[in-house]
């Protein structure tokens, strides 16, 4: 037997009290079907200013429809979702604000193929924050610098990979000069050897201090970015706890389950 670490040692309040500011996104008591399905189940959630949540939990259990729900582009039945202190608007202007306050990065990368990746980048700005042209493509670059892909401004989607892909679409998202990031399995559809350079994009966010909320079963990028980690399983929170503390040692039958079966891949 080694000594137990800190983290495990340390009181459990203690270890998960790892918060850097205050409340960004707070979930209380949120409530979704799917017709008879409960698919999220008294969720309670808050998130801090520049703290990183890694959502984990078998296929079904509820964490796409936990992100659409903060991006409202699912509605909630009861409960309630606030951001930096308010509700999630309902619809017209308000709402469009909120999606530019809340980046959001799926699996499939959505960029629109009939524009150059510079413009894919530049749209929101210019549509929806009002940046002028000149100030927009600027930043843009600046965006598209820090996640590798500068040189490819002028191409189109299709000429790009994968990984360089989702890498535009991270920079789309941050143009939006988002207060929150949601990634929702980022690297699902990626090859194998184009994994890391989203995952180190997506460390270096977090080290920079953006709040961010990622659905993934990269277990490293867990470990390295994220301050604590939330398992989900059947529309439950069933855990949450700092990584090295979850992954050494998982409360709850399921969780270890999941590990199990996870991790030995
Ligand atoms: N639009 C929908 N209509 C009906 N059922 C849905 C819909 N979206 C998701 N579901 C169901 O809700 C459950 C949770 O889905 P999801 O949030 O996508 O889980 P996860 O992302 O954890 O795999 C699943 O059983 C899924 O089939
Ligand atoms: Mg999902």
């Amino acid at each position: 037997m080694t000594e137990p670490s800190d983290a495990a040692s340390a009181p459990r309040e203690q270890s998960i009290n790892v918060a850097r500011g205050e409340p960004l996104v707070v979930l209380q008591d949120v409530q979704k079907h799917f017709g008879p399905l409960h698919v999220l189940k008294d969720i309670d959630l808050t998130v801090h200013h520049g703290e990183v949540v890694v959502v984990i939990g078998p296929s079904g259990s509820g964490k796409s429809t936990l992100c659409r729900a903060i991006n409202r582009l699912e509605t909630i039945e009861s409960g309630s979702i606030t951001i930096d202190g308010k509700p999630l608007p309902e619809e017209g202007q308000e709402l469009a604000r909120l999606r530019a306050d809340v980046g959001m990065v799926f699996q499939s990368f959505n960029l629109f193929a009939h524009k150059t990746i510079l413009e894919n980048v530049t749209l929101g700005p210019i549509k929806v924050r009002k940046q002028g042209k000149a100030a927009a493509e600027k930043r843009a670059m600046e965006l598209l610098e820090r996640v590798g892909v500068a040189h490819q401004a002028s191409k189109y989607p299709a000429q790009l990979s994968g990984g360089q892909q989702q890498r535009v679409a991270i920079a789309r998202s941050l143009a939006m000069e988002p207060k929150v990031m949601l990634f929702d399995e980022p690297t699902s559809a990626l090859d194998p050897e184009m994994i890391n350079e989203v995952l180190d994009v997506m460390t270096a966010l977090a080290k920079e201090g953006m709040t961010m909320i990622v659905v993934t079963h990269e277990m490293g990028f867990a470990r390295r970015a994220a301050d604590r980690v939330v398992f989900m399983s059947d529309g439950q929170i069933l855990e949450e706890n700092v990584p090295e503390e979850f992954f050494t040692n998982p409360q709850t039958d399921r969780a270890k389950d999941f590990l199990g079966k996870i991790l030995t891949h």
